[in-house]
């Protein structure tokens, strides 16, 4: 087995991808056009992050391609429908940065409320401003958390244990964690908070799902942060609302438009703004988080070579089972149509070949079945299964 992980993936993935016997190669950068094409030919697994992109001609240029990790979050580089034709794994690293947001949520909220960024820059231009006037503690302030999921959900815990109440909203229902309560609409929970923070997710109907009128139900002196998705939040009428002085701050992360390269300028129109916290889309940005996905990600395509599992897969239906000890596995990828289980069954009890194990899940236009047999099967019966029609890929794990 063969693996190519591009764009710099985290050192640990290579040995622990290494360590599992498959051979690693590494580029630093991401691979374009024919570089690309050139490079995938002859690898089972390929390992990318954000720049590589996944198109149908560089997914037909890998016949031998089993799997993809995205060792990101986001899957927006890879055409998930070719892999899926092509019987390509997909796997991602969705949790990695969780925490890593959470903690810059808790640090702004924090720098925010005790205006740490108009103190910092008056000592640097040497002025020396002490007051307390517009600081305060987090304790027993109200923070407003919209989209109580992963990272919402989280944020919660660790601001309940700085003494903080929390009120959560959620287009779902959610389990509330510790005390947090969870408010029937938007509005009710903006009319409570000190701070409101979003953490929804990029479905293509929150866009613009904050703005003037949101932000004037915001309490006067309330502090607000978006690490979420750029295009949520209509930034013009936040700048209104800071420079009105109705919010006392902000901490926006990510934005409608973001500049593609290192270096690139940027314009906003928050910049300059006082007591407002601009960051170039790092809320999960750390060395923690990156060897995380590292890890996470190789673990998943090495449970796929090993054991066919798919769980977490971003393309395939998600199954795993236990292995029955001394069986050979079969991990069939087949059109999701009906009749499929029956005839592998049947062919297996032709054959007179026994059941150890069996799974299967369908979703969209596949089916992913893993039957385990006994290691001393009849020759034809994989040929056979491969050369049914529904079959689209046949592996024996
Ligand atoms: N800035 C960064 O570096 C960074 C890093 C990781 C994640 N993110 C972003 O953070 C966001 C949250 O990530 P997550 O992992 O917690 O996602 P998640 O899918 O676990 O949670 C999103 C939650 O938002 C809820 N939701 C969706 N639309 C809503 C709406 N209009 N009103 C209220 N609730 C709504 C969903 O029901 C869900 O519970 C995502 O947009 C993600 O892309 C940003």
């Amino acid at each position: 087995m063969r693996a190519l992980l591009l764009e710099n993936v985290h050192p640990d993935a290579v040995t622990f991808l290494a360590g599992a016997g498959i051979e690693v190669r590494t580029e630093p950068g991401a691979l374009e056009g024919a570089d690309l094409i050139a490079a995938v030919r002859d690898v089972q697994l390929l390992g990318i992050r954000s720049k590589t992109q996944l198109t149908p001609e560089v997914l037909d240029a890998a016949p031998g391609l089993l799997a993809v990790g995205a060792f990101c979050i986001g899957t927006n580089q890879i055409d998930l429908a070719s892999a899926t034709a092509a019987g390509v794994a997909v796997f991602n690293a969705p949790y990695s940065n969780t925490r890593s947001v959470v903690e810059l949520a808790i640090a702004e909220m924090i720098a925010l409320t005790r205006r740490l960024t108009e103190k910092n820059r008056a000592l640097h231009g040497g002025v020396w401003d002490k007051s307390a006037s517009g600081a305060h503690e987090m304790r027993g302030r109200t923070l407003g958390i919209v989209g109580y999921g992963n990272i919402g959900s989280q944020l919660s815990v660790l601001a309940e244990a700085l003494g903080m109440h929390v009120v959560c909203f959620d287009t779902a229902e959610k389990l509330m964690l510790g005390n947090a309560r969870a408010c029937a609409t938007l509005d009710e929970l903006l009319a409570v908070s000190d701070i409101v923070t979003l953490h929804v997710d990029g479905r293509p109907g929150n866009a613009g799902m904050f703005g003037a009128a949101q932000l004037a139900r915001m309490k006067p002196g309330a502090v607000f942060l978006n690490l979420s998705r750029g295009f949520v939040l209509d930034n013009g009428a936040l700048s209104d609302a800071l420079a009105s002085g109705r919010l006392a701050g902000a901490a926006i992360d990510v934005f409608p438009s973001e500049p593609l390269h290192q270096g690139d300028p940027f314009e906003s129109a928050l910049c300059g703004l006082p007591n407002v916290i601009l960051t170039p889309h790092i809320a999960g940005s750390t060395e923690e988080a990156q060897q995380d996905i590292g890890r996470f990600v190789s673990a998943k395509l090495r449970d796929y070579l090993a054991e066919g599992t798919t769980t977490l897969s971003v393309n395939l239906p998600p199954i795993a089972l236990p292995r029955s000890p001394g069986s050979c596995r079969l991990a069939l990828l087949h059109d999701n149509t009906p009749g499929v289980l029956a005839d592998v069954n049947g062919l297996l009890g032709d054959l007179e070949v026994n059941v150890e194990g069996q799974v299967l899940a369908t979703h969209g236009e596949v089916g992913y079945l893993l039957t385990d047999i006994a290691a001393d099967h009849p020759a034809e019966l994989v040929e056979k299964i491969a050369a049914m029609p529904h079959t689209r890929r046949l592996r024996l794990a």
